[in-house]
């Protein structure tokens, strides 16, 4: 376990802590900025088929977010820093999607998750990782590793692999395919699964 430094925030708003609610949060962060991202389109994907028993929203702030330096915590934080601690805070779930780049993950997943370690609500966070791309792998592991790392809790049966990186679907038809369907509904059951008996009881195992 790594030493991680405590650092409070101010809330922008005030917004309930993580608790168990009828409908779970669920928070899709991409690891990319592109336009026509394909891990974006995934999560929207997600979102499409999502019932209303998961409230999904796409958090958008991830490039707008200053390079991690731990002197901008001795001060308070950056806005964007509040805005995506307390959008972080708010979930019941994560669920990333992010591509690989030249064997790693991309700077501005790992930017993201920097500013999250030691931020006390992601202890014990529940998280879903989609691999977008059936031909990578060193990503998916060293992101899995990281969240661990930082105490994150994997759910197990939501961190799926789908080959979204060399699909040219859209969100829509992604959502409609079934090559991807059933594995979004299986990731989706899982996270739901995984809020209402998690959240709730705190005693079901992560992978
Ligand atoms: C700088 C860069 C490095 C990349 N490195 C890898 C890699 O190491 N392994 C891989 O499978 N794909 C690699 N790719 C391909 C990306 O995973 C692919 O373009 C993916 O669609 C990008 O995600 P996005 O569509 O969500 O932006 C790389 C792409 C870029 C732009």
């Amino acid at each position: 376990m790594i030493q991680m430094p405590l650092h409070t925030h101010t809330p922008i708003e005030t917004l309930p802590s993580t608790q168990p609610t009828a409908s779970p949060r669920v928070l899709a962060l991409c690891g990319s900025l592109r336009q026509h991202s394909r891990c974006k389109a995934l999560l929207e994907a997600s979102r499409l088929r999502a019932g209303p028993d998961l409230r999904f929203s796409h958090f958008e702030g991830l490039g707008a977010l200053p390079l991690f330096n731990p002197d901008l915590l001795e001060a308070q934080a950056p806005p964007a820093v509040q805005a995506f601690w307390s959008a972080v805070d708010a979930a019941d779930v994560l669920l990333i999607a992010s591509p690989e780049y030249a064997h790693g993950v991309t700077s501005v997943i790992k930017n993201a998750l920097d500013w999250l370690v030691g931020h006390i609500p992601f202890t014990d966070k529940p998280v879903a990782v989609f691999n977008p791309s059936c031909r990578a792998s060193h990503a998916d592991a060293a992101l899995k590793e990281t969240l661990r790392t930082m105490s994150a809790r994997l759910i197990e049966g939501a961190c799926q692999q789908l080959d979204a990186t060399r699909s040219r679907l859209s969100a829509q038809d992604m959502a409609a395919s079934p090559d991807f369907a059933p594995t979004l509904d299986a990731a989706l059951q899982a996270m739901r699964s995984f809020a209402t008996q998690h959240i709730h009881t705190d005693t079901q195992a992560s992978c």
